[in-house]
């Protein structure tokens, strides 16, 4: 396997993949863990967090608000500890003129949007071309009705993204119109400073490290769940962040990538180590296992309030199955992957409702009908519906691209290790948004 740069990497088959491995700490724990250790006044330690270009661009713009991060040490497996040392909310502040620049990451333009609507900050919020496509409408209606200014290009739908906040918001009772935890989580920041208590419903339960890390840190936070999967989060106004040391548990996003490249290979067995398993970001695991897939979690003790394991995977006799909305919510990162999963399964598979997908880093359902057509399989979409046809020991290598996606670069390089004849991926140089030691993790699983 060569990796290189921006630019291509070559992934040939293995004849059989062995060994234990750490992922990158969990880029969703890690981007809140900045971001909330910026609100506490004091000094908060980030242990293990995510060395990936996302989180730093959280850093970098947590940075320029005045806030002092430290790096301390290396960062093995794109792991790093950060100390954090912040004024608190009030004590942020801005050169006029500077614009806060969230590269690549959703996370940070849309969390630092609901932090900012808190502070009486004016701020610009850009990114590089993936991220002005991304959607922002979605933040601007709720954080707008709580009392903060926000506009956006081409009336309001796409960033750079301005926001006028006010250090008093009014509360509010909200139902998110996507299952979103980067819109829920905005919400909850700003109403952190709101007089009263503020309310998201959301129908599918989106992921809850956001309510975790606040209740941790001694915010009034109440979750309801109904029976149907909706939940209700209610978050109480004008009371303080307590700085607070925080480890992050490993990427199960990042895992997946290797979950899926043991349960396809026909001679494998993996462990990754430490990963966390949260019951709002673990439907992965429950979607593998329905295609078949031979996991193994022994529970490790909890890193803060997150759960956390070791899962190995075996090589399995995978089969297509139906995904909905539901799932595709569930395991909203994972789809590409779980793509690929598919596309190695007997039989059909059929995800439903994947709109979302349209509006990540590129557009993914696009992305993965292209490149699994390219690899041999057969494969169809239908307005916001596709289905793959499994093709198991039957894809062939071939050229693939990354659209500047890092997780379509990674769903490639799994697809590498399964496809004889070698595959090409130009852009793999973006999986140094989640995962910049990815190329030689998997190279350390050959043998
Ligand atoms: C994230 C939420 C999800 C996910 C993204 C990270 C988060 O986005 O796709 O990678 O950390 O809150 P949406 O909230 O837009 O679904």
């Amino acid at each position: 396997m060569e990796a290189g740069g921006g630019g291509r990497a070559v992934v040939r088959p293995s004849p059989r993949l062995r060994g234990r491995l750490r992922v990158p700490g969990d880029k969703s724990i890690t981007h809140r863990a900045l971001l909330i250790g910026a609100l506490a006044e004091g000094q908060s330690l980030v242990e293990g967090g995510s060395d990936g270009l996302d989180c730093n661009s959280t850093a970098a713009c947590l940075t320029a608000l005045g806030v002092r991060i430290e790096r301390l040490g290396e960062a093995p497996g794109g792991r790093i500890d950060r100390r954090i040392r912040s004024p608190g909310r009030a004590g942020l502040r801005l050169e006029p003129g500077q614009i806060l620049d969230c590269g690549n990451s959703g996370t940070t333009l849309r969390l630092l949007a609901g932090v900012l609507a808190g502070t009486s900050l004016q701020a610009l919020l850009d990114g590089d071309a993936s991220l002005r496509r991304r959607p922002v409408a979605r933040i601007i209606e709720p954080l707008r009705s709580m009392g903060a200014g926000l506009s956006a290009r081409e009336a309001d739908t796409v960033p750079p993204l301005s926001v006028h906040g006010r250090s008093r918001l009014r509360p509010i009772d909200y139902t998110t119109r996507v299952p979103s935890a980067q819109v829920k989580s905005a919400i909850l920041l700003a109403a952190l400073v709101a007089e009263g208590t503020t309310t998201v419903r959301e129908s599918v339960a989106t992921r809850d490290h956001t309510e975790r890390m606040l209740g941790s840190r001694g915010v009034r936070i109440e979750v309801r769940q109904g029976n149907e999967g909706e939940r209700a989060v209610s978050v109480e106004g004008m009371m303080p962040v307590r700085a607070m040391d925080e480890r992050v548990p490993g990427d199960l996003s990042a895992a997946a990538f290797f979950l899926v490249a043991g349960a396809a290979h026909p001679d494998a067995e993996v462990t990754i180590e430490g990963v966390g398993v949260n019951p709002t970001r673990r439907a992965v695991l429950d979607i593998l296992r329905r295609m078949g897939a031979d996991l193994d979690e022994r529970t490790l003790p909890a890193q803060g309030a997150e759960p956390a394991a070791n899962v190995t995977v075996r090589s399995s006799d995978l089969r297509g199955i139906d995904l909905g909305p539901r799932d595709v919510a569930g395991a909203i990162d994972e789809i590409p992957i779980l793509c690929l999963a598919a596309a190695a399964a007997r039989g059909r598979t059929v995800i439903r409702g994947a709109t979302e997908l349209r509006h990540k880093e590129s557009d993914r359902l696009g992305g993965m009908a292209v490149g699994l057509a390219a690899l041999g399989v057969p494969v169809e979409v239908e307005g916001d519906d596709l289905t793959i046809d499994g093709r198991p020991g039957g894809l062939v290598g071939t050229d693939l691209k990354a659209l500047g996606d890092h997780r379509l670069a990674m769903t490639w390089a799994v697809a590498g290790l399964l496809a004889p004849g070698g595959t090409v991926i130009s852009g793999a140089g973006s999986v140094d948004v989640s995962h910049p030691g990815f190329f030689a993790d998997l190279e350390r699983l050959h043998s």
